[in-house]
């Protein structure tokens, strides 16, 4: 990848060349007060500049594809700055220099802010580095300016090779996402919710004090009364906290769905539902009835959401065929389909079909209930990104806006889930995992699972 040139609204960035890197060279090392601050420059003269610019393979080189020389709206040669791999942290590297007449004009947060931007969306860095000479405290007021944060400390000596000097390191991270996915009637839902089946007495409180906001439960785990409790005891409010449940097949029927709806809420303790979802679209595949039940079982959802009892109202274990009972015998499509979907089992055919139709899709068992820990092309992945192998899995769904409610008992599990914003699997790693041969499927198929004899 070249160096793309950069334009700010004062600056250009643009690949440097030799007679770049002498100008800038010689300029600042001829200036002590420039000197004084000096810590990116890793070469001692402008021969060792223009001997490692002549080893670099200006088409493919990474290290040299990030140097970039600043000029100035005059077309003036006024600093550089980078944006290096460093393998030695496994992070990017950012820095700039600039010619003293150019200080104090907001030149250095304007090329901060571009390279920022470079690294974040262009690199998809999740986290960057950086570092400032403890005694230039403008250029740290510059990068706090720009989103860095000092994460700790060094000594290293100056140009010379002799003067020592102090820094601080720093790290940008892109913000532990406020983003929420946005259903088509306009509700917001977190990517990661926690999910309640068989979760332990206290695991709930437990999550809301990490920071979830979205509970998964079902009539079917008989953890809505749980749930309702830990919440109150966390003392969040109804409006801050999200609450899905579902209806089970045995509940389905007009009447009937008032009356799962009803349980559900004074179970919950609460007067509303953020969600409501149809569990499954039948209870066994010798179930003739299942449409007509559906239909039925939807049009009393459609009322409780009219009625402003269901922020939204949704569905689950849904393949387009059973999605299409609904859109063409009732008015409401559905806005949600929570489907088991992780990797080695993604649904493809529902999931296009989903975002074709508007319909937000959510993953349950996202790391695969245990399934896949110890799946070597899992673990060869997350060596890769130095993350748990559940971490990958979680933010395999995210990255591609599939919400995800792993369920965790585990505390430091829980905390982790939460956790998935400081790395980004690459476009061709998610294409490979997106197309693995099948592995960790439940074996629970919509059309052929029997839950007969089940609540
Ligand atoms: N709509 C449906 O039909 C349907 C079906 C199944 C599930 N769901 C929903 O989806 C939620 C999640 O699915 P799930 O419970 O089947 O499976 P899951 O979330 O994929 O897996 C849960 C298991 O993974 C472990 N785990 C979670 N995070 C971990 C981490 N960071 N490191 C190591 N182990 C980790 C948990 O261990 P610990 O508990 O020991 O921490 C637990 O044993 C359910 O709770 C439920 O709300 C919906």
């Amino acid at each position: 990848m070249r160096t793309p040139v950069i334009e700010t609204e004062r600056l250009i960035l643009r690949p440097i060349t030799i007679d770049d890197a002498e100008a800038a060279f010689e300029r600042w090392t001829s200036d002590p007060e420039v000197t004084r601050y000096m810590i990116y420059n890793t070469h001692r003269s402008v021969e060792d500049t223009k001997a490692w610019l002549s080893t670099v393979d200006i088409e493919s080189d990474t290290a040299f594809d990030f140097a970039v020389c600043i000029k100035d709206e005059d077309n003036y040669m006024c600093g550089s700055c980078g944006i290096y791999y460093k393998p030695e942290i496994d992070c990017f590297s950012t820095g700039y220099n600039l010619a003293k007449d150019h200080w104090r004009k907001g030149y250095g947060t304007e090329v901060m802010t571009a390279l920022v931007k470079f690294g974040t969306e262009v690199l998809h860095q999740r986290v960057l580095h950086s570092s400032f000479n403890k005694d230039n405290a403008v250029s740290g007021h510059v990068l706090q300016k720009c989103g860095f944060e000092i994460t700790g400390e060094g000594k290293g000596t100056k140009l010379d090779g002799q003067t020592p000097f102090e820094f601080f390191d720093m790290r940008y991270r892109v913000p532990s996402s406020k983003e929420t996915y946005k259903l088509y009637n306009g509700v917001e839902i977190d990517p990661v919710g926690f999910g309640t089946y068989k979760c332990d007495n206290g695991s709930v409180r437990n999550a809301l004090d990490m920071g979830y906001r979205y509970l998964d439960t079902a009539s079917f785990y008989y953890t809505e009364e749980v749930v309702g409790s830990e919440f109150r005891e966390s003392g969040l409010k109804r409006g801050e906290v999200f609450i899905a449940s579902k209806i089970w097949p045995t509940q389905f029927g007009y009447e009937q769905t008032f009356k799962a709806f009803e349980e559900s809420v004074s179970k919950l303790g609460t007067d509303y539902l953020d969600l409501y979802l149809v569990h499954w679209p039948k209870l066994s595949a010798r179930d003739n009835e299942w449409k007509r039940k559906l239909i039925e079982t939807w049009k009393a959802m459609e009322k409780l959401y009219k009625d402003g009892k269901i922020k939204a109202i949704g569905v689950s274990n849904f393949l387009p065929h059973h999605i299409r009972v609904i859109t063409e015998n009732c008015n409401i499509k559905p806005m949600v389909d929570q489907l088991e979907l992780h990797i080695g089992y993604m649904q493809q055919y529902a999931v296009d079909y989903c975002r074709a139709n508007d319909i937000h899709v959510q993953a349950w068992s996202p790391v695969g209930r245990g399934r896949l820990n110890e799946d070597e092309t899992v673990l060869k992945f997350a060596r890769k990104y130095e993350v748990s192998p559940q971490k990958l899995m979680l933010k395999f769904l995210i990255q591609q806006g599939i919400s995800v409610i792993p369920k965790a008992n585990n505390p430091v599990n829980m905390k982790n889930n939460l956790d998935l914003y400081d790395f980004t699997l690459s476009d061709d790693d998610m294409s490979f995992l997106m197309s693995l041969p099948e592995r960790g499927f439940s074996g629970e198929y919509p059309d052929l699972v029997e839950f007969e004899g089940r609540m």
